[in-house]
């Protein structure tokens, strides 16, 4: 027998020193939060995808009183992005979160269903999908791609 370590990469910056492209992209993911439907949880989280065309979509979470109806932030922007851009790969997806009680002082990180959602997209277009990650304050997280994220992912290639 052996172990298999995985190590990961991630590149955190401050505030101040985000490229300015990966700002902008983070500065409509927080516009897109403040559009969240969560009367239930009060949490709100936004995204913004940046397709290879240069369209930027955007979305956030969306609730509803039978809970499990509702979908994330990053859910609902990749299938609006895939729905209205089938054949456009996704390049950046920049998330971010607003926690009405708190400041989020740390990078929101998006549940397993949304990476493996974002795996797919990646695996689709064979491009990497750079993730960048973001509270309301503190420290921004970057990863080079969404698969970085979900390591021994079920995907297309275990099916028959
Ligand atoms: N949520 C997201 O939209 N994205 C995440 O990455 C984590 C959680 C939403 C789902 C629900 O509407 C609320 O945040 C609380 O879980």
């Amino acid at each position: 027998m052996k172990t298999i370590e995985l190590t990961s990469k991630v590149i955190e910056y401050q505030r101040e020193e985000l490229p300015e492209d990966l700002a902008d992209l983070l500065a409509q993911a927080q516009v897109a939060a403040k559009k969240a439907y969560s009367p239930y949880s009060r949490f709100q989280v936004g995204a913004a995808i940046l397709l290879n065309n240069g369209v930027v979509v955007t979305g956030s979470n969306q609730e509803n009183a039978v809970y499990p109806c509702g979908l994330c932030a990053e859910r609902t922007t990749a299938f609006s992005a895939s729905a209205q851009y089938p054949e456009v790969p996704f390049s950046k997806i920049a998330i971010t979160a607003i926690n009405p009680d708190e400041p989020l002082s740390i990078p929101v990180s998006p549940c397993g269903s949304c990476r493996q959602v974002l795996f797919e997209y990646e695996q689709k277009f064979n491009q990497p999908i750079e993730v960048i990650l973001s509270g309301q304050t503190g420290p921004i997280y970057v990863f080079h791609c969404v698969g970085d994220l979900l390591p021994y992912t079920f995907h297309a290639g275990f099916l028959p």
